[in-house]
């Protein structure tokens, strides 16, 4: 009963809590016509490059996606960021769609959504001094020029552990790992909310891999970006994402907190890629499972379940029907018929 006398039945209303994800990625496809050689005239046919996708990303979350070469992970970041537009599907940034937007209004969320990629050499202008690199982001957005220009570069460099020497260098004159934290200076320098990293240490030295690795999680954290994180490294992976999807041949097969994913991996093709790196854990019975040659073309998938070709647990059912991508439990999305008990 409410004061007046009368009962109510309307929800209890609740302070407002923003669930909403900083990013939603929905049904995204990107197909690329391609002529397919044979014999002297090519085939017209279809590249399933990012073939339906969807996940959503949390505000100060790093987001892991993790696959092999050719799986779609960059066409991915393309999508995501709108240099590329999609076949179909949509992508939603703090709750405003942002799959074609126009020029004007894409400039201005480029500032807030930046992109690294794997190659820092071809991401650096080799004509131009480092600290004119990084601060030029702020001169072309009008935000700072001149010597104020160059002195909050300067800070940023300073802030990822670049010494001074390094400023009136050319990018040929640096060291991978240097090249790779001018590159995070310049995207991280008009203060972006949101970071793709595609492959960010890839290409460098296995020595100073983690190195660059650490730098980039606490940029992160300090700076409470949100993070998609980039890699066909599961260990990598591991170290730095609280949310990892695995993609296979444009699709997401499995997508699940890290804990889950590490511990429990439902899909066959996300236990053969944790099986073949090194991760400790001791109390789970790791065997070893052999993931045989490459993925098939993505212009002449499979039939039934695109990964039944490589897969050490296919069933007469992988091969005819495609497994729905749906929950397992809670947390944790599959796209196979084993896991799910249907085969
Ligand atoms: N512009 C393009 N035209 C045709 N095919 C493309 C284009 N860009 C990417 N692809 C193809 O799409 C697939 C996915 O590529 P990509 O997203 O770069 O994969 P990843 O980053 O996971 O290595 C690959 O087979 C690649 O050859
Ligand atoms: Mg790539």
């Amino acid at each position: 009963m409410n004061t007046n006398g009368t009962t109510d039945t309307s929800p209890p209303v609740t302070p407002a809590v923003t669930t909403e994800p900083q990013l939603m990625v929905s049904e995204l496809v990107r197909h690329y016509p391609v002529r397919q050689k044979t014999g002297i005239f090519g085939k017209k046919a279809l590249l399933k490059a990012v073939d339906n996708i969807s996940f959503q990303v949390n505000k100060g979350e790093t987001f892991g996606l993790v696959g092999e070469s050719g799986c779609g992970k960059s066409t991915t970041a393309r999508l995501i960021l709108d240099i590329e537009r999609p076949t179909s599907g949509k992508v939603v940034y703090k709750g405003r769609e942002i799959t074609n937007l126009p020029s004007a209004e894409r400039r201005r969320l480029a500032r807030q959504m930046q992109y690294v990629f794997q190659d820092p050499l071809g991401a650096l202008d080799p004509r131009m001094k480092i600290v004119e690199q990084v601060a030029e982001p702020l001169v072309i957005h009008k935000i700072a020029s001149g010597s104020r220009a160059r002195e909050m570069a300067t800070e940023m460099l300073f802030s990822l552990d670049l010494k001074s020497h390094i400023l009136q260098r050319y990018p040929h004159e640096l060291s991978g790992g240097q090249r790779q934290r001018a590159v995070l200076a310049r995207a991280l320098i008009l203060g972006p909310e949101f970071l793709i990293c595609d492959e960010p240490i890839s290409a460098l030295d296995v020595s100073i891999q983690a190195q660059v690795l650490n730098l980039l999680t606490e940029t992160s954290r300090h700076m409470d970006l949100t993070t998609i994180f980039i890699s066909h490294d599961m260990s990598v992976v591991r170290h730095s994402c609280s949310q990892v999807a695995v993609m296979y041949l444009g699709k997401i097969v499995e997508l699940a907190p890290n804990d889950t994913l590490f511990q429990a991996p439902a899909h066959p093709y996300t236990q053969a890629l944790l099986s073949a790196v090194p991760i400790p854990q001791p109390d789970l019975d790791r065997k070893r499972i052999l993931l045989k040659g490459d993925p098939p073309s993505p212009v002449d998938l499979p039939t039934g379940c695109r990964f039944h070709t490589r897969c050490h647990a296919v069933k007469p059912i992988c091969r005819v029907e495609s497994p729905e991508f749906k929950q397992l439990q809670p947390d944790q999305w599959v796209a196979c018929h084993i896991a799910h008990g249907d085969a």
